[in-house]
Parts: C-alpha cells; structure tokens; sequence
C-alpha cells in the first residue's frame, strides 16, 4: 500500500473508532435521559444542604441573584447569597429583576418550587432551560438549601412589561455593531 493510502486508511480507522465511542457515549446519554425524574440529587454529598449548597455554587445563581457576587469574584459571604438585586434586565421582554430567593421560597412549598422549575417559563436572562433540566432531588436539594438560608432582605422590584418605564436602573441586553 502506498504511504498515502496508508494514510487514509489509518484515518478512516480513526474516524470508525471514534465515532463508535460516540456512539457508546450516545447510548450512555439516553439511557441517562430517564434520570430526569429521579428522587436522589446526582452528586455526592453528605446532606440535601450540602448539595444543595454545591448546585447553587456550580449553577451560577449568585452571579445574577447575589447583588455584588460576579464584581468581587465571589466574595460576599454566605449570609448574604440570593437575596436578589435591585438592577433589572432590560431587553425586549420588557424588564425583569433576579428575584429575592429568599424570600421568594419562603413562602412557596417545595412543590411549588418544583412546579415553577419544570414549567421553565419565564424573562430572560434567568436561566430556565438549566433549571427546567435539573432533576427533582437536584432541584428539591436546592430548594431546601434555600430554606435552611433562611428569609433575608427585601424583594426585588416587580417585572415590567414592554413599554413601562422602570424606577430605577437597568442594564439592557440588546445587541448593537461596533461604531
Ligand atoms: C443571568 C442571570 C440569572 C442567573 C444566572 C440565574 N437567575 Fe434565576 N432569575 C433571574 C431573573 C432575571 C429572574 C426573573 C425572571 C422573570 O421575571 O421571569 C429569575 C427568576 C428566578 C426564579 C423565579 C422566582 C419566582 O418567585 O418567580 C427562580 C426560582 C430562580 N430564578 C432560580 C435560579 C436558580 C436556582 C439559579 C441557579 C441555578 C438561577 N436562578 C440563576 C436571573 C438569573
């Protein structure tokens, strides 16, 4: 065999081979899929708090419910996390505010929070598509992580819809080309 069809052969041996992988892995997925309702969280964890607390860290929930959180990289203390923030998110849905968790939770059941979580409906920028994929000990360990926080703060201002003028400040999320 000349080397240059060597080379095409080791190639295409290359390619089956990883497309087999990707097919195993493609399988390990769907058999995965039925997870999604599975009553256990997916990480190991000592407590549902510590899970919990692990999922928030990891699912970026400070960065928008946590005023502060994303400019100092993390530092505001535990004590202070989710309590919402005060700067709505202005865009053609009109304006939304991350809400107080909080104090939101306290007064909603966990399976309220669980039903709000697989509806996934809502304004952006909230991340609905990856709390609507969490699975319900995911979101259950989150909900009692919540809790056990505690009610704090003040509620973030009400959503407003196209058109109303909000109170206070917005950041606005529309796409414009450089000048
Ligand atoms: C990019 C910013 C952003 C991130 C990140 C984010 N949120 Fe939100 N969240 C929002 C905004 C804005 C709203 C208000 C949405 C609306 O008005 O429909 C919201 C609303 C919510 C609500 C609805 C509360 C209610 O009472 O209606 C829940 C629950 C929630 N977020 C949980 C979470 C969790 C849990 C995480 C982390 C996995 C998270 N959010 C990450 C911005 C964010």
């Amino acid at each position: 065999m000349s080397s240059q069809l060597c080379l095409i052969v080791r190639a295409q041996a290359a390619f089956l081979a990883a497309a087999l992988v990707l097919t195993l892995q493609g399988c390990g997925r769907a058999a995965n899929a039925t997870d999604a309702a599975s009553a256990a969280p997916r990480i190991a964890a000592a407590t549902d708090i510590e899970a919990g607390r692990y999922l928030v860290k990891i699912g970026g929930c400070n960065d928008c419910h946590t005023p502060g959180f994303s400019e100092t990289n993390g530092a505001t203390p535990e004590a202070d996390w989710l309590t919402g923030a005060p700067v709505g998110a202005a865009g053609p849905w009109g304006v939304s505010y991350p809400v107080n968790l909080r104090l939101a939770l306290s007064t909603m059941d966990e399976d309220e929070f669980l039903d709000l979580a697989h509806a996934g409906e809502g304004r952006p920028p909230m991340p609905w598509p990856s709390l609507k994929a969490m699975s319900d000990g995911d979101l259950r360990a989150i909900y009692r992580y919540i809790r056990w926080l505690g009610p704090k703060g003040v509620p973030a201002p009400a959503p407003l819809a196209p058109g109303e003028k909000p109170a206070g400040p917005t950041i606005t999320f529309v796409p414009s080309m450089p000048s």
